[in-house]
């Protein structure tokens, strides 16, 4: 392979990854992830699936129309009606792309979709040209395709080129393949399709055996020049390709693969961060480049190899994916500018205002606490930012728990100007009760199925972090509390996810009422 070739980047956080149970995002938590994502230079955001729901498709218009700097894909079966919805969502962008798929393996041909190769080989170019009449660059996804016969693999790519796909991208859908299959698989289609010259291969990876960076990886190295991959490898069951992963191998190991990107990898650590904190879902602390031991040095033996020259047991320098040397920043003294610049290294893009009520809960902050560290500032910007507006806050708690009595709470929640008030003397511990009074004030009652606390950094008086994941009508919600107080953490976290749930109730609502209107 010649030298130094430049892979893309297809980011698909906001469609595959957003595809994990729990990690749903709202509208205005998908554009700032847009937006880290195109700072972090990726090239191609897949930003939903346009017509699978009014909310996929606001928030892909919602992309296409404000976000500029990279290309914005929406995905479409191949079907006449999801592919004209995939268009209408991306014609306000400044580069779309449609991406279209259709299953290939014999397994999905004869229990899902019930067609024979002939029929899909005519569906592909029908769907791929109708893309192609609105615009021209198409992505052609042959669904499963690491399980499908790699003779019939070669006639589709061929028939999905021909009609004007410009990226052939390969699923791994199930994740089952390996790196010598998946290396095999892209020289096959490199040798035998003979249009393939007119297109892009790419690879789309699933980790159920942990092996989609590697797979990946192989497809790169057999000539594949676009990987697709999500923050932090969210997605579908065990995830998807690890962006970090995959961008920092190619970067370190240059000497061997002979591509590059063109991400900031000084943007990984910050990217990381904010997609876990919106969706909810922690990082590993031992995942490789973003968790939160990858550049610790435990053993004595690396500490001193470390101290004599770092190259001895690091491969990768923190700071080249935006770990800075020393997290500790900001004290009491510090002013608004120095915590503007501190918010905008961490990856956020806040407003004047925002940063005002950020400024003042700092300070409080900082009066508590001797040290801020950036997971505190992080903290801090998330609330605020990811307050939603006419949802219940917390306007006081009083509790009493005493070991064998049931505890009694008396919780006060506030929404807009209205303030409601509940004692409850129930409940397994406190924050069963804690919890059962928020369901009785707000009405809306879950099952909790999971309460994490850990603590957002060192020390006595560090910050607790709470996330708790709640099921209502069979979906999972996540809510997210921070405050030195871990009752009160506890307490914003169970609240945040059920403002969530009650969203999700005003939204459905609303769909209701204008079906409803629109029958009339
Ligand atoms: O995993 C998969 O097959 C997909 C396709 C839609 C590309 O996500
Ligand atoms: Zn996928």
């Amino acid at each position: 392979m010649s030298a130094e070739r430049q892979i893309k980047i297809f980011d698909t956080t906001l469609r595959d990854g957003e595809q994990s149970p729990g990690a749903s995002m709202n509208i205005s938590e998908k554009l700032e992830v847009a937006q880290a994502l195109v700072d972090l230079k990726v090239d191609i955001i897949e930003a939903g699936f346009p017509i699978a729901s009014p909310g996929d498709f606001e928030a892909v218009r919602a992309i296409a129309d404000n976000v500029r700097g990279a290309v914005i894909c929406g995905l479409a079966r191949s079907s006449n009606d999801d592919i004209d919805r995939a268009w209408e969502a991306l014609r306000g962008a400044e580069r779309s792309r449609i991406h279209v798929f259709l299953a290939t393996s014999a397994i999905h041909r004869e229990f899902k979709l019930k067609m024979g190769k002939e029929e899909i080989i005519r569906r592909t170019i029908a769907s791929v040209s109708r893309a192609a009449g609105y615009c021209p660059d198409i992505e052609f996804s042959p669904e499963d395709a690491s399980r499908t016969e790699v003779d019939f693999l070669c006639q589709v790519v061929e028939a999905a080129i021909g009609a004007g796909a410009t990226t052939v991208n390969i699923p791994d859908t199930v994740g089952y393949a390996t790196p010598d299959h998946i290396g095999s698989v892209i020289r096959t289609l490199r040798t035998k399709v003979p249009n393939i010259d007119r297109a892009v291969i790419s690879i789309h990876c699933h980790n159920d055996l942990g092996l989609a960076v590697a797979n990946s990886l192989a497809a790169i190295e057999n000539g594949a020049g676009q990987i697709e991959c999500t923050i932090n490898g969210i997605g579908e069951r065990a995830g998807n390709c690890a962006l970090e992963e995959v961008v920092m191998a190619l970067r370190t190991r240059a000497d061997y693969y002979k591509a590059s990107t063109g991400v900031v990898t000084e943007r990984l650590v910050p990217t990381s961060r904010l997609v876990s904190n919106i969706t909810g879902l922690q990082v590993q602390r031992n995942k490789a480049i973003v968790g939160r031991n990858a550049f610790a040095h435990e053993a004595g033996i690396h500490q001193d190899g470390m101290l004599k020259e770092r190259s001895t047991y690091e491969i990768m320098r923190p700071e080249d994916v935006g770990l800075a040397k020393t997290d500790l920043v900001l004290g009491k003294h510090s002013g608004r500018a120095a915590l503007a610049d501190r918010a905008k290294a961490l990856g956020y893009h806040v407003s004047a205002e925002q940063l005002q009520t950020v400024f003042e809960q700092f300070k409080l902050l900082a009066d508590k606490k001797k040290e801020v560290y950036d997971a505190d500032i992080a903290a801090l910007i998330e609330q605020e930012i990811r307050d939603m507006p006419e949802t219940w806050t917390i306007s006081g708690y009083r509790l009493v728990a005493e070991s064998g009595q049931v505890p009694t709470v008396t919780l006060t929640l506030k929404r807009g100007a209205e303030e409601v008030t509940e004692q409850v003397t129930l409940g397994d511990g406190p924050f069963d009760a804690l919890f059962h009074a928020v369901e009785k004030i707000t009405g809306v009652e879950v099952v909790c199925r999971d309460f994490n606390v850990h603590s957002v950094t060192v020390g006595k008086d560090a910050q607790a972090e709470v996330t708790v994941e709640v099921e209502h009508h069979r979906q999972i919600y996540r809510g997210r509390g921070v405050s030195t107080d871990s009752v009160e953490a506890s307490v914003q976290a169970f609240l945040n996810a059920v403002n969530r749930v009650a969203a999700q109730l005003e939204r459905d609502a609303k769909t209701a009422v204008s079906q409803v209107a629109s029958k009339v």
